[in-house]
């Protein structure tokens, strides 16, 4: 008879079954596996690891745990996913490029989590936008935008919801199989044919060291492909927050300014290309990432991506005019002032978890869950590897409510930066994996 207690110990000697995982993943999302067994289960797996056929089954059993979104679109159905840090706002611009290009994305997200920032709280500083959607609503989006970026319900993999609780009270959260479980069974439930996936390496990522970035990119593109999914994977830099802002608002406006083309944040531009290519060839739309490189250029270029990303906002209940006066609707903080190093000089390194966490202590971010956030607070032109900085030329400028909280920003921000030694910032995308 199966039980968690021996389906605990088969994970401890390495004999788990994908039918017992199953049954595990279900007991999960059922209530038939208490909290002590899902607590000790996590540990298992954290210390012995899972076999790859094991982890499939785990990331299947947990998708299957709520429902799974089946599509009848006249295109393929694509995502991509972020690892998570500072100033991604890749997303934002992806998704209607994707859609411009002909695709369709249903684009589950997630919250800020830690220092890294989150999607839905950055769509959330627009007015209006609301990111819990009915999946009747999102069906409906998908269709006629061709991309919803929107929250989970909580019919979809109900499993990981009660297991990642219980991970980050039990010290099991940096497990690979784990994250791979937990990441690809929400991605996998919205139904797609190809996901690109975004592994961030360095000192702002979740896992920083390029060792365990490639580990966990090797091990969601060969589950994500197990499970049927076309999926491949860029391991690109967070050593640097990255196109210079972080903070919600803030983000969306730098968004505004690249799909507007008023002006031209190159990092962002340059990621959102390579992704979009990667994105477009598995998807089986482009003849390979190059020829999707192109098309999604073609896309931001003519200002079809723009187009599509005022037609999702409106259609989520954002202002229905937000492509043409986006200044106008976005919240910006009272207190604004550039933040200077102490001593000038080229930046060497950055501790980029530093800097999130300094936006998160402005009120950008939460502390704990259910915190409110302040979608106006943050940095802008955030000084990068190899700048030299100096009278001239601030660390950042900080965005805050009120002086106090801006000093102590300024503060935390120069003690992030490492000022001295001149270095060159490291490529974007360090390696794929596919
Ligand atoms: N993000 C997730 O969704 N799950 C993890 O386990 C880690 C990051």
């Amino acid at each position: 008879m199966t039980s968690a207690a021996g389906i605990i110990q088969s994970v401890i000697d390495a004999s788990a079954t994908p039918e017992s995982l199953h049954w595990f993943a279900r007991g999960l999302a059922d209530g038939t596996v208490s909290d002590a067994q899902a607590g000790a289960f996590a540990m298992a797996v954290k210390l012995r690891g899972l076999p790859p056929e094991a982890r499939t089954a785990l990331t299947l059993g947990m998708r299957d745990s709520g429902d799974v979104l089946r599509w009848d679109l006249p295109g393929p159905v694509v995502d991509k996913h972020s690892t998570g840090g500072v100033g991604d706002c890749i997303s934002l611009v992806l998704a209607p490029a994707l859609a411009a290009c002909g695709v369709f994305v249903p684009m589950v997200s997630g919250r800020g989590l830690g220092h890294t920032g989150g999607t839905l709280d950055k769509l959330e500083a627009i007015p209006g936008y609301t990111v819990e959607q009915s999946e009747a609503q999102l069906r409906v989006v998908t269709r006629e935008v061709g991309c919803a970026i929107v929250g989970a319900t909580a019919r979809i993999a109900p499993a990981d919801r009660r297991l990642y609780a219980i991970r980050d009270v039990t010290a099991s959260v940096e497990s690979i199989d784990l994250i791979t479980a937990s990441i690809l069974s929400k991605k996998l439930a919205a139904g797609l044919d190809a996901l690109v996936l975004d592994v961030k390496v360095g000192s702002g990522a979740f896992l920083p060291g390029a060792d365990q970035a490639r580990a966990l990119a090797r091990s969601l593109v060969d589950t994500a492909n197990d499970a049927g999914c076309r999926t491949s994977a860029l391991i690109t830099d967070m050593n640097a927050p990255l196109g210079g802002v972080a903070g919600n608002a803030l983000e969306v406006a730098e968004i505004m300014r690249l799909l507007t083309l008023a002006t031209r944040n190159d990092d962002l531009w340059a990621l959102t290309v390579a992704l979009g290519g990667e994105a477009l060839a598995l998807a089986g739309v482009a003849a390979d990432s190059q020829d999707g490189a192109t098309r999604i250029e073609g896309a931001l270029r003519s200002g079809a991506a723009a187009e599509r990303f005022g037609r999702m906002v409106a259609a989520l209940g954002g202002p229905v005019d937000f492509l043409d006066a986006w200044q106008s609707h976005l919240p910006a903080a009272p207190v604004q002032r550039d933040v200077f190093a102490q001593t000038p000089g080229p930046v060497a390194a950055i501790d980029t978890r530093a800097v999130g966490l300094a936006v998160v202590a402005l009120g950008g971010g939460r502390r704990r869950d259910g915190d409110m956030i302040d979608p106006s607070v943050g940095f802008t032109g955030l000084a990068t590897i190899g700048d030299v900085v100096g009278a001239e030329r601030p660390l950042a400028r900080v965005h805050a409510t009120d002086d106090t909280s801006a000093v102590a920003a300024a503060a935390a921000l120069r003690a992030a930066y490492q000022i001295g030694e001149r270095a060159m910032r490291g490529a974007l995308v360090h390696e794929r994996i596919a």
